[in-house]
């Protein structure tokens, strides 16, 4: 199962993140969480978002670019559920995660553009990344290449609708290259 764990403020006023969590919902075998309304307060249940996570083949997060960085709920997933799974209790918990995929799933106001050395950003969107990058490299999750939406604050129907086809495909391509991968190192282990 692909876990998407969707983390927008407020997605009653959302259209990017909403059609993309549309569009990955409506595959088999991905289940899409909506932790700003699971979480209002913040709170974060960590003995149901840890068997979430263990519970899943591959991960993704999933948001709206906020100051060049993730909305708060996300920050606070971090600290709570992995802080918990990876100093806590790593030997029952971390350890169990390691080796799963992961992807991010960003939109961003701004333009590719915007995102280069001579745009108001300076820097590509997928380096202003690189935190999470490096989360992943320390819980040992595999990092798969992120996908990102630009100008998603202004996008009408059809790009809307473009955007929502191309997470499909990029969450259904990723899943046969995943249990491919799987499917080989078995065969690998088997044969050593
Ligand atoms: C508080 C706040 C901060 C934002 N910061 C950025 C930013 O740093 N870079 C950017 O490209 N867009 C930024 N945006 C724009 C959002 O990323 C954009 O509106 C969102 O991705 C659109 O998706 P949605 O329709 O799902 O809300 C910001 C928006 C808000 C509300």
């Amino acid at each position: 199962m692909t876990l998407v764990l969707l983390f927008h403020p407020d997605l009653a006023q959302s259209r990017t993140n909403a059609a993309l969590a549309t569009a990955a919902a409506r595959l088999p075998g991905v289940d899409v969480v909506d932790m700003q309304a699971l979480y209002p307060t913040g709170h974060i249940d960590t003995d149901t978002e840890v068997a979430r996570l263990i519970g899943a083949d591959q991960i993704v997060l999933q948001f709206p670019v906020q100051w060049y960085s993730t909305p708060p709920l996300l920050q606070t997933w971090q600290c709570a559920v992995l802080t918990r799974m990876f100093y806590i209790a790593y030997e029952n918990e971390g350890r169990r995660l390691e080796g799963r995929p992961l992807m991010i799933a960003a939109t961003a106001g701004g333009s590719p553009d915007a995102y280069s050395p001579s745009g108001v950003s300076l820097f590509p969107l997928a380096e202003l990344l690189r935190p999470l990058r490096a989360t992943a490299s320390r819980c040992a999750l595999r990092w798969a290449e992120p996908f990102l939406v630009y100008e998603a604050g202004g996008l009408d129907d059809a790009a809307l609708e473009l955007a929502g086809r191309r997470y499909a495909r990029r969450l259904s391509l990723w899943r046969e290259q995943v249990e491919a991968d799987r499917a080989a190192e078995l065969a690998r282990r088997r044969r050593a």
